[in-house]
């Protein structure tokens, strides 16, 4: 669609974190931007929900408006970053609808309806950019759906949520609690409007979901991801991380799988799985060196080898940037004609549940400190298959965090922390399960995946 009167309209939805700087980075470098696109961008209008909250000088009290279903309506391009299901969806339907390219940065939306979004700006011909929704600045979409259409990706695995990255973190090197770390994520502009879509993995797993759909042209629903959040994780977690040359991360693993049979899966059949969940990092591996809300992504492909991404994943610059990367590239289409790819869903895989992944497990146990206990838990973990790489021995009182309950005089206790070989998911959980019935274990201390090593 051709540009009537020489300037590309833009919309902006939101004022908040990301779009006040989505709005500096429009009203400051309007030359520079009108240079790369051809054309100026000509912001006509800022929809938020109350026009009398005090905002950045940067931002043009007239150009505020609460009536965003007008605003859309008057736009070349519609920007997105007011976050939610709702008015988010609605709104960016009817900018569609209306022949606007739209950009978001909204992975929640993304991950629960992307494809009635993908869809709508397919039939009207239209760009849906949305490049900030997965690693805030770190360009990953586009590499993974664009730089690596020739190749065959088979795993994408990394750190995607910058909030609880910062929280581990400080956990980890300031031995600060996980609210007050939390807190601190907030007033930094990491955290999403309600953090528990941080803690509980609800954004990194809408994350994945959106990686693992562009990685294996698949659809991938954020419901079909594993999730686990960083709530369980304790301060003995992260301090017997340490002792063991590890650090704890939320990861997002998106991976092709061949399936055994289990949980519905045909044998042979390459699959998708999709999880998110904290697990141990070796010292020594890339991703333990990521801190405060730093990104980082791994992505393997079959001809390419291995990538790394890192950079900044959250906060209101960083976001912007990428915003913009959107939009001016999106409005380049529109001044020269045509569009950008849509979105790849050719090859329908099978989506698997976590049990059809292949990990190690860390399974840290207080037992009976009396012969033949050990031969019990090795027992189990060989009656599921599972071989054991490492196991660890101490006593209870010195080496191990104390446990309620444990002063009983009932007699010694030991702490064993045992350290898997790789083995499907659903044997190693179905391990513990059987590890912690045992008489002579007084309790499972912690399990933690192992990644990365
Ligand atoms: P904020 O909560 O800081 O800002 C939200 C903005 O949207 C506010 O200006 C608010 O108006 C406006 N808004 C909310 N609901 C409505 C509504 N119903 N009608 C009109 N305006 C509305 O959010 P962020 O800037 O942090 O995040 C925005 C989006 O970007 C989200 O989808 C988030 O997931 C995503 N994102 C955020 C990142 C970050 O680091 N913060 C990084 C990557 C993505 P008002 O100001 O009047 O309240
Ligand atoms: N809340 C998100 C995070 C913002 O902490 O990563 C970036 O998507």
């Amino acid at each position: 669609m051709a540009v009537p009167d020489g300037a590309v309209r833009v919309a902006l939805l939101g004022c908040g974190v990301v779009g006040t700087e989505v709005a500096r980075l429009l009203l400051t470098q309007g030359d520079d931007l009108a240079a790369r696109v051809g054309a100026r961008l000509d912001l006509v209008g800022i929809a938020v929900r109350d026009t009398s909250v005090p905002r950045d000088p940067v931002v043009d009290p007239a150009l505020l408006t609460t009536d965003a279903e007008d605003l859309v309506t008057r736009a070349d391009v519609v920007v997105e970053v007011m976050g939610g299901l709702e008015p988010a969806r609605g709104l960016l339907l009817r900018a569609i609808e209306h022949g606007a390219a739209v950009v978001t940065a909204n992975k929640a939306l993304l991950g629960a309806d992307g494809p009635t979004l993908y869809a709508a700006a397919d039939q009207a011909g239209v760009d849906l950019y949305f490049e900030a929704a997965v690693a805030g600045a770190i360009p990953l979409v586009r590499p993974v759906r664009e730089s690596l259409a020739g190749d065959r990706v088979t795993r994408v695995l990394g750190i995607v949520n910058g909030t609880t990255n910062y929280v581990l973190d400080q956990m980890t090197t300031s031995g600060l609690e996980l609210d007050q770390a939390v807190k601190q994520a907030q007033e930094l502009g990491y955290a999403e409007a309600d953090p528990t879509a941080d803690v509980e993995g609800y954004d990194a797993a809408a994350k994945a979901a959106i990686l693992a759909s562009l990685a294996f042209h698949t659809r991938v629903a954020v419901d079909d991801v594993h999730r686990e959040g960083i709530l369980d994780v304790t301060a003995d977690d992260v301090a017997w991380a340490r002792r063991t040359g590890h650090v704890i991360k939320l990861l997002a693993i998106a991976e092709l799988v061949e399936p055994e049979g289990t949980e519905g899966a045909a044998p042979g059949v390459p699959g998708v799985v999709a999880r998110v969940h904290p697990a141990l990092v070796p010292l020594d591996h890339p991703l333990a060196g990521v801190h405060g809300a730093f990104n980082a992504v791994f992505v393997e492909a079959q001809a390419a080898g291995e990538l790394m991404f890192y950079g900044r994943g959250a906060g209101g610059a960083p976001t912007a940037s990428a915003v913009l990367g959107d939009v001016v590239t999106v409005a380049r289409h529109r001044v020269l004609g045509g569009k950008g790819p849509v979105e790849s869903r050719y090859a329908e895989l099978p989506v698997h549940g976590v049990g059809e992944a292949l990990t190690r497990y860390q399974v840290h146990l207080r037992v009976e400190d009396r012969p033949g206990v050990l031969a019990q838990v090795a027992q189990a973990f060989a009656a599921h298959g599972v071989s054991i790489e490492t196991v660890r021995q101490g006593r209870a009182a010195t080496d191990g965090p104390p446990v309620a309950g444990d002063a009983d005089g009932a007699g010694d206790r030991a702490d064993i922390l045992v350290v898997t070989h790789q083995a499907r998911d659903a044997d190693l959980a179905a391990t513990v399960t059987e590890v912690g019935a045992l008489l002579v274990v007084r309790s499972v201390l912690s399990v933690l995946r192992v990644e990365g090593a």
